[in-house]
C-alpha cells in the first residue's frame, strides 16, 4: 500500500498537463466521488490500529500534493495570456522604461503651467467643443467678425448665430467658463487644443495647443500684466531674457498686446532666427474688457483684470529648435524618441 502512495506521489510530481481539460480529469480521477483518494480512505478504516499513524500521515501528504497541483496548474493555464500574433505574453517581465515619454508639446505646458503654480495659478479646463456664447459672444466679437467665417473656424451645427457649435478657435473660451461660475479673485491657467480651418504646411496646423492665463481681482493694473510674463520669460528662457510689449488688437482685451521676448539664440544682438530684430513674438494679451466682465456678472467698477493666450507649439519650437509643426501630430517614433528625458 505504501509503495502505491509513493507511486502515486511521484506521477503528481510529473504531472504537466497540456490543458485545462487535463487538469479536471486528473482532479476527477483523485478528488471524485469514486476516486483514488476515497477509495484509500476507505481502505484507511481497515489498517491494522499501529500502522493507522504512518498511513494517516502519507494519506494526507497525497491529499495536499493533489490538491496543491490542481490550484498551481490551473492557475497557470487562466494567466496565460497571449498576443492578437499568438505569442505569450509575460506579466512577470520587467517593464522596459525607455519604451515611451512625455510627448514634447506636453512636457512644454507641463512645465510652463508649473511656473504659473509656483504663483499661485491654478489650472483648469473647458471642452474643445464650445458653443458662440463661450467662443465668441462673450469674448465680445462682433456678429460679423472675420473670425467667425466658415474659413477660421470649424462649425459642428451652424445654425446662423448665437445658435452655433464650433470647435474652439481659442482657449478664450475657458476665461468665459471660469469667470461664469467663480467669484473673484480669479488666478487661474487653461490648457488646451484649439482648432482652426488653416492649411496644413510646415508652418500652420489645423489644431495646435494653447495655454490661457487669466487673473481678476480688484486694483490689477497693466504693470501686473507686465511683471507676470517678465517673471515667466525669466523662468522659462533664462533669467537674462527681456520683454517687450508691442500695442496689438483683440476684441476681448482693451489694451491689447503682443508680447516679444529678446532672441534666445543671439541674446537680441540680431541673428537669422529673429529675422535681425533681436526679438521673437511669444503671445497675447491684455487687460479684459469691461464688456467681457459684465458679460460674466463680474462688476467691472470694483474689478479688473488681466488675460493671456500662448501656443505651446511656438514656445516647443523654440526650446527645441523643431522646424516642422507638422512633426508633432505625425507620431513618428523617430521624432519623439529624441525627447526622451529632455525635461
Ligand atoms: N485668444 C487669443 C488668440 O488665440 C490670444 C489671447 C488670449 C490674447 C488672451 C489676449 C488675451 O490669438
Amino acid at each position: 500500500m505504501k509503495t502505491q502512495i509513493q507511486n502515486y506521489l511521484n506521477e503528481i510530481d510529473a504531472f504537466k498537463p497540456a490543458s485545462l481539460e487535463e487538469v479536471e480529469q486528473f482532479r476527477i480521477r483523485f478528488l471524485g466521488k469514486k476516486g483514488i483518494l476515497n477509495d484509500l480512505f476507505e481502505h484507511f478504516k481497515t489498517v491494522p490500529n499501529e500502522e493507522k499513524k504512518e498511513f494517516g500521515q502519507l494519506l494526507n501528504k497525497l491529499k495536499t500534493a493533489v490538491q496543491i497541483t490542481i490550484d498551481e496548474t490551473k492557475l497557470a493555464f487562466e494567466c496565460a495570456l497571449s498576443d492578437s500574433a499568438g505569442n505569450d505574453i509575460d506579466l512577470t517581465r520587467p517593464v522596459d522604461l525607455s519604451a515611451g515619454s512625455r510627448h514634447p508639446i506636453f512636457q512644454i505646458q507641463n512645465e510652463i503651467l508649473d511656473i504659473f503654480a509656483r504663483i499661485g495659478f491654478v489650472v483648469s479646463e473647458g471642452p474643445e467643443i464650445e458653443d458662440d456664447w463661450h467662443n465668441f459672444s462673450a469674448l465680445n466679437f462682433p456678429p460679423e467678425h472675420p473670425a467667425r467665417d466658415m474659413q477660421d473656424t470649424f462649425f459642428v451645427e451652424k445654425n446662423g448665430g448665437s445658435d452655433d457649435i464650433a470647435l474652439r478657435t481659442h482657449t478664450s473660451s475657458v476665461q468665459i467658463r471660469m469667470m461664469e461660475h467663480t467669484k473673484p479673485p480669479i488666478r487661474a491657467v487653461f490648457p488646451g487644443r484649439v482648432y482652426r480651418n488653416e492649411t496644413i504646411t510646415q508652418r500652420s496646423h489645423c489644431f495646435f495647443h494653447q495655454i490661457e492665463g487669466l487673473y481678476i481681482a480688484e486694483n490689477v493694473s497693466f504693470v501686473d500684466l507686465k511683471e507676470t510674463l517678465l517673471y515667466f520669460a525669466k523662468e522659462f528662457f533664462g533669467e537674462s531674457t527681456e520683454i517687450r510689449l508691442r500695442p496689438s488688437f483683440f476684441p476681448f482685451t482693451e489694451p491689447s498686446a503682443e508680447m516679444d521676448i529678446s532672441c534666445m539664440l543671439c541674446g537680441g544682438k540680431g541673428c537669422a532666427f529673429c529675422k535681425h530684430s533681436g526679438w521673437v513674438e511669444i503671445l497675447g494679451c491684455g487687460m479684459v474688457d469691461p464688456n467681457v466682465l459684465e458679460n460674466c456678472e463680474i462688476d467691472s467698477k470694483k474689478y479688473s483684470g488681466f488675460a493671456f493666450g500662448l501656443g505651446v507649439e511656438r514656445i516647443t519650437n523654440l526650446k527645441f529648435g523643431v522646424k516642422d509643426l507638422r512633426m508633432f501630430s505625425e507620431n513618428d517614433l523617430r521624432f519623439l524618441s529624441q525627447f526622451q528625458g529632455t525635461l
